[in-house]
């Protein structure tokens, strides 16, 4: 089952057990749009975008720690505080995007910090496949299945905190994996919702009270 809020992860959080999750997805802002000079898909509400790119604090990833076992973090490369948790860092992860050097403002890359003792791995998806977007940071499906194919089993509860797009939502059911997942944004938590229903018609949508939504 699919579980999707629309709230602030750290409510969330709070109403579970230390170490419920099997595994964190997540992809929180990661601070930059209104510091650094970078690439992004002008078709998309940049005001809106701008007002939630703030990097999470402390508390956050305090919380997140005490909910999962693990847990993979994107934009890890920007939240130095993840490297000073362990001795090693051995399982970070890069999605290889397939970006043309040329385009000096795009990141030919992102990574994910993760607490996984396995080998760093790539996965390669050029970022011209991830079509009809709804959001502007919304991360490829294919990239999903893979992270759970690789880091997940059967039985596993996984979470996510920044939920998006929905894309993370849509691996999982096709994985068969249980999510949990919130988005802040009425918008983002709406528009979400939608894509689940047009890129999997055959599910069972219910919204036992406002602002919560299951999905079987
Ligand atoms: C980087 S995006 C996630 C993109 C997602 N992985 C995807 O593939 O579409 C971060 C999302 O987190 C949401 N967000 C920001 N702060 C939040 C919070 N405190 N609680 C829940 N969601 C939050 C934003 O509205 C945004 O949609």
């Amino acid at each position: 089952m699919i579980t999707i809020s629309n709230e602030d992860n750290m409510t969330l959080m709070s109403r579970y057990p230390d170490q419920y999750f099997d595994l964190a997805i997540v992809d929180p802002p990661y601070g930059i749009l209104n510091k650094t000079k970078r690439g992004g898909d002008y078709k998309f509400n940049m005001k809106e975008y701008s007002q939630w790119d703030i990097k999470p604090n402390q508390a956050y990833f305090d919380e997140l720690f005490r909910v999962s076992k693990n847990q993979i973090i994107w934009g890890g490369n920007y939240f130095g505080e993840l490297w000073l948790r362990s001795e090693y860092n051995k399982g970070f992860i890069i999605w290889d995007k397939n970006q043309p050097e040329t385009l000096n403002n795009f990141a030919m890359a992102e990574m994910a910090w993760s607490s996984l003792d396995k080998p760093s791995k790539i996965f390669r998806f050029s970022v011209r496949k991830n079509r009809n977007k709804i959001h502007p940071t919304q991360k490829p499906i294919e990239l999903y299945q893979w992270l759970l194919k690789m880091y997940a089993k059967q039985g596993d509860k996984i979470l996510d905190t920044h939920l998006g797009s929905g894309t993370l939502a849509i691996a999982c059911y096709i994985a068969k994996l249980e999510l949990t997942a919130c988005e802040i944004s009425e918008n983002y938590f709406q528009q979400a919702v939608e894509k689940i229903q047009a890129d999997l018609p055959e599910v069972s949508i219910s919204y036992p009270q406002s602002g919560l939504c299951l999905i079987k």
